[in-house]
C-alpha cells in the first residue's frame, strides 16, 4: 500500500479539477516527480497529470541545485499542464503558480506566507517552499509544463538540508508557521486545486490577472537587494514587478528590469538564494 491517500487527496477537488486530472500518481520514493512527469506523454489541451511523491531522492531545484526533503516531510508534487496556445508571459508563470501556492496556504489558516521572485516561497523570512516550472513539449502552437511544487512541512533539524539550502535563516518547515499543521494529502488536494484555476486563467489572461495578487505577497518588496545575471551585479530597491514579470529594481542609474538572476538582500549575512 502507499503512503499517500490518493481519496483524501482527491477530497478537496472540485468537480471540474477532477474531471481535468488526467492522472494523479502516487510514489513512495521517486528521483524527481517532475523528472518523472517529463518523461511521461504530455496530458491533452487543457488537462492535468499530477505526480506526487513521499520521497525524492535526486529533487531538484533552480539552477540545478539539489531539492532536499525527508520521507513524510514535505510536499513534493508536479503538475503538468498543456496550454492550446503558448500563452503570453509564459516565462512568468512561475510567479502566478506562486500565487496558487500562498492561496492554497491561506485557505488552510496559515497566514503570513510571501513570495520571493521568481520562485521562492517564504514564512518567516526562511524558505518554506520552491517552484520549478519547467517545458516538457511543444506541439504546433500549444505547450506543455511541468511544474514542481517543493513544500516545507517539518523542518526538525535544518543543519540536515545540507549545502544546498543556503538561506541566512535556514530553511523553515509549516510546523514553524502553524499549529494547524494540514496532512500532506490535504495540503497535495488544495494545490492542486489552486493550481488548476491558475494554469486555466494563466491561458486566458497570461500574468496580467495574477500580478497585483503576487505584488500583495512580494516579500523582496521595498528591500536592498544585489542581483546577479550573468554579466552583471545590480545594487538598488526591490519595487515590484513588470507587466511580463521582469523584477523592477531601483538603482542611481534609473528603473532596471531584471530577467534573470540570483537576487540577495544586501544587508544578509549569507546568500540569500
Ligand atoms: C527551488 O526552490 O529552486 C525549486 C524547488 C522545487 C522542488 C520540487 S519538489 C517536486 C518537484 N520535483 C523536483 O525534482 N523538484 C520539484
Amino acid at each position: 500500500m502507499n503512503r499517500l491517500d490518493a481519496s483524501a487527496i482527491r477530497r478537496p477537488l472540485s468537480d471540474y479539477t477532477n474531471n481535468n486530472l488526467d492522472a494523479l500518481e502516487l510514489f513512495d520514493e521517486i528521483a524527481s516527480t517532475n523528472s518523472y512527469l517529463l518523461s511521461q506523454p504530455a496530458p491533452a489541451a487543457g488537462r492535468c497529470r499530477v505526480a506526487i511523491a513521499d520521497h525524492q531522492t535526486s529533487g531538484r531545484g533552480r539552477h540545478n541545485r539539489q531539492w532536499i526533503s525527508h520521507p513524510g516531510d514535505a510536499l513534493c508534487l508536479s503538475q503538468a499542464y498543456t496550454f492550446a496556445k503558448t500563452p503570453r508571459d509564459l516565462s512568468a508563470l512561475t510567479l502566478a503558480l506562486g500565487v496558487g501556492v500562498v492561496g492554497a496556504l491561506q485557505g488552510l489558516g496559515v497566514s503570513g506566507v510571501r513570495l520571493k521572485w521568481p520562485n521562492d516561497i517564504v514564512a518567516l523570512d526562511g524558505k518554506l517552499g520552491g517552484i520549478l516550472t519547467e517545458v516538457q513539449s511543444g506541439q504546433g502552437d500549444g505547450v506543455t509544463v511541468v511544474a514542481g511544487i517543493g513544500l516545507n512541512i517539518y523542518v526538525r533539524d535544518s543543519a540536515d538540508f545540507g549545502a544546498e539550502s543556503d538561506w541566512a535563516h535556514g530553511p523553515v518547515g509549516l510546523n514553524s508557521v502553524t499549529d494547524e499543521i494540514p496532512t500532506v494529502e490535504l495540503l497535495a488536494g488544495t494545490v492542486i486545486e489552486n493550481l488548476c484555476a491558475i494554469l486555466s486563467g494563466f491561458e486566458v489572461s497570461g500574468l496580467d490577472a495574477f500580478r497585483e495578487a503576487w505584488q500583495r505577497h512580494d516579500w523582496l518588496l521595498g528591500r536592498e537587494v544585489i542581483v546577479d545575471t550573468t554579466d552583471q551585479q545590480i545594487r538598488g530597491m526591490a519595487a515590484g514587478i513588470d507587466v511580463d514579470g521582469a523584477l523592477l529594481v531601483d538603482t542611481p542609474g534609473g528603473l532596471t528590469r531584471v530577467v534573470s538572476g540570483s537576487i540577495v538582500l544586501a544587508d544578509a549575512t549569507g546568500p540569500l538564494t
